[in-house]
């Protein structure tokens, strides 16, 4: 099982060489940076725990992830949604296929009587974790300090590639979601090498909500990456065509990509490239393809793409 070590591989890009971190080529399990955000769960015991415990939307890589470090582990996986649509519950694809055929506990809180309007953190803070088995909670998106064991593992990697390249500087550009990979690369990057500078673009949310975000996982701002504008405001999820354009653009380099992330960081890396000057520019490649499966179809039914 892959779960660190990958290769660089370099591309061109609207006439400029790209580096891109291949993290997609960890194992499928843990794409979408979940081996390195899960690294800690995977090489440590957690005597007396029996259960891990997580939320977000149905279609998350986080829990498909979290169904196979369950698997691993001999725990049960109990993922609260805050509903789950009709159409993938009748036609179930993508993450959420392959965490049910892990053996998740998918629990759909639209159909639960006790909910009384709770939003889904609540709900799992107030009715779950006091009064069931010793379980493992895990924030949505892997999003907690145990991440930053696994990410400063990649950190490491960076710098080992970058000294063998003898690079003098160096920009690591990554789209971000909860800002838990930017953060702790940023972290670690300020404490190992400060030649290696992290730059990242707000996908969920706006750059205020990311600030925040880096904020409560780690309170020095001067350890946080530096967020680059996306010009546009783009709803996280939503289809746009300019996302799709750019995503079959990149295919033709050889490398496929994610459609949820990606498609904005490309686009926002494209807005800012002439920025870095003779700066080299690595593009970490955060996995995720699993998602394509249900994201594709969504592209075709919209907009009668093909792939
Ligand atoms: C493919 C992909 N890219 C980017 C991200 C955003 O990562 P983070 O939440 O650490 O910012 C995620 C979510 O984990 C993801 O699955």
């Amino acid at each position: 099982m892959k779960l660190a070590q990958t290769p660089v591989d370099k591309i061109c890009f609207e006439q400029h060489q790209i580096f891109v971190k291949r993290d997609d080529l960890l194992h499928p399990e843990f794409s979408g940076n979940k081996a390195r955000k899960f690294a800690y769960f995977l090489a440590n015991d957690f005597p007396g725990i029996t259960k891990l415990v997580g939320y977000g939307s149905p279609q998350a890589n986080s829990l498909y992830s979290m169904s196979a470090l369950a698997k691993l582990k001999g725990w049960q996986l109990d993922f609260y949604v805050d509903h789950i649509a009709g159409y993938l519950r009748a036609n179930p694809l993508g993450n959420y296929q392959a965490a049910l055929v892990n053996g998740a506990n998918i629990i759909d809180l639209s159909l639960r009587a006790d909910r009384s309007k709770r939003d889904t953190l609540s709900y799992i803070e107030q009715s779950v974790m006091p009064v069931g088995p010793k379980a493992l909670f895990v924030p949505e998106g892997g999003r907690c300090h145990y991440a930053e064991y696994g990410v400063r593992q990649l950190a490491c990697e960076i710098i080992d590639w970058k000294q063998q390249q003898e690079l003098s500087e160096l920009v690591v550009f990554l789209p971000s979601g909860t800002g838990t990979t930017a953060l702790y690369l940023s972290k670690s990057f300020k404490q190992l090498d400060a030649s290696i500078r992290v730059c990242c673009c707000a996908v969920v949310g706006g750059e205020d909500y990311l600030k925040q975000q880096f904020t409560q996982l780690e309170t020095d701002v001067s350890l946080h990456p530096q967020i680059l504008d996306t010009h546009k405001r783009y709803h996280f999820g939503k289809l746009y065509p300019e996302f799709y354009q750019i995503w079959q653009q990149l295919k033709d380099t050889g490398i496929e990509f994610e459609l949820l992330y990606d498609p904005l960081g490309w686009m926002v890396l494209s807005q800012h490239l002439a920025e870095f000057g003779s700066q080299q520019v690595l593009y970490l490649h955060q996995g995720g393809l699993l998602g394509n499966q249900s994201m594709l179809p969504r592209y075709q039914r919209k907009y009668g793409v093909s792939n």
